[in-house]
């Protein structure tokens, strides 16, 4: 049997990575930690390091120093916890598979022995994300929000305390967004699951995020939305100056100086 973790432990710990890849530096001293039940943001624009983050969790890159702990174990070690949504994902509309197949693929199975198909678990996973309308639909036929929840469902069928996620809105409109961020957010609190979620945007995520890993360039900012989207944080981050505004509950983080501008992104699309 392994050993029982103490309650305070947190699903996930972070501790001092830096990540370098060709000699360069991708990642630099990233702390943070998400307990049971929470989500957490990595938000920072192309290049800024958050899919490397995202496989080094999953024990895929290798670190130049720093620990990642899963239930204070190697990720290695705690795989079997661990749902994980890739970034690029595309399914052609003739491959014969249906949503309920790819979700039944998702559960563990000894690869020694046959075992058959497990409804009971397929129709959970499917349950969770809304899916029983596209369940028997060829996941390449499904629409792009359809293919996400797809591809949760996916991910969920190994019963995860821990779901990576890989800028699943990229490509959704402002409704299914909305709906997937909902979603996400009662997975988190309803089952305990904790969610580390990668998005450009970090506006559509607001409702429901507990904390925030921001990322310039593979240094961060961690904290609450409150501690680290502030100007004086941001600016720090930045290494010049930016201000943080608030426009009809959106955070839009824009530089002082606007010739800046065409360095860094406004995190906010203006839906409204
Ligand atoms: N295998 C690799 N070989 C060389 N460079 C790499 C490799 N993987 C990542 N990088 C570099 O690391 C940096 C961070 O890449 P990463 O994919 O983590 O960014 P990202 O934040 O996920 O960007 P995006 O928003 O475009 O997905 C980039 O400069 C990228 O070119
Ligand atoms: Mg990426």
């Amino acid at each position: 049997m392994p050993p029982v973790p103490p309650p305070s432990l947190p699903i996930l710990q972070v501790a001092g990575v830096s990540v370098r890849i060709e000699a360069k530096a991708i990642l630099t001293d990233i702390h943070f930690a998400v307990a049971s039940g929470q989500v957490c943001a990595l938000i920072g624009e192309n290049g800024a390091g958050k899919t490397t983050l995202l496989r080094s969790i999953l024990g895929v890159q290798s670190l130049q120093s720093g620990t990642i702990q899963i239930l204070g174990q190697p990720a290695t070690r705690q795989l079997h916890r661990l749902g994980y949504v890739p970034q690029k994902i595309s399914f052609d509309p003739d491959l014969p598979l249906r949503t309920r197949d790819l979700v039944d693929l998702g559960i563990p199975r000894p690869f020694w022995r046959w075992r058959p198909p497990d409804p009971h678990a397929v129709a959970e996973a499917i349950h969770a994300v809304d899916g029983e309308g596209f369940a028997n639909q060829r996941v390449g036929r499904l629409s792009g929000g359809q293919q996400q929840r797809a591809v949760i469902a996916h991910a969920l069928a190994r019963k995860p305390k821990l779901l990576l996620l890989d800028e699943p809105l990229a490509n959704l409109d402002f409704a299914s967004a909305n709906h997937l961020v909902q979603l996400l957010g009662r997975l988190a609190k309803e089952q305990g699951i904790s969610i580390v979620v990668t998005a450009h945007d970090m506006n559509p995520l607001l409702p429901i995020l507990d904390q925030l890993v921001y990322l310039v360039g593979g240094r961060a900012a961690t904290g609450s939305v409150a501690e680290v989207v502030r100007t004086e944080v941001l600016t720090k981050l930045y290494g010049y100056p930016v201000e943080v505004l608030q426009h009809h509950g959106r955070l839009l983080v824009l530089p002082e100086n606007p010739r800046q501008g065409l360095e860094i992104p406004c995190y906010a699309h203006d839906h409204d």
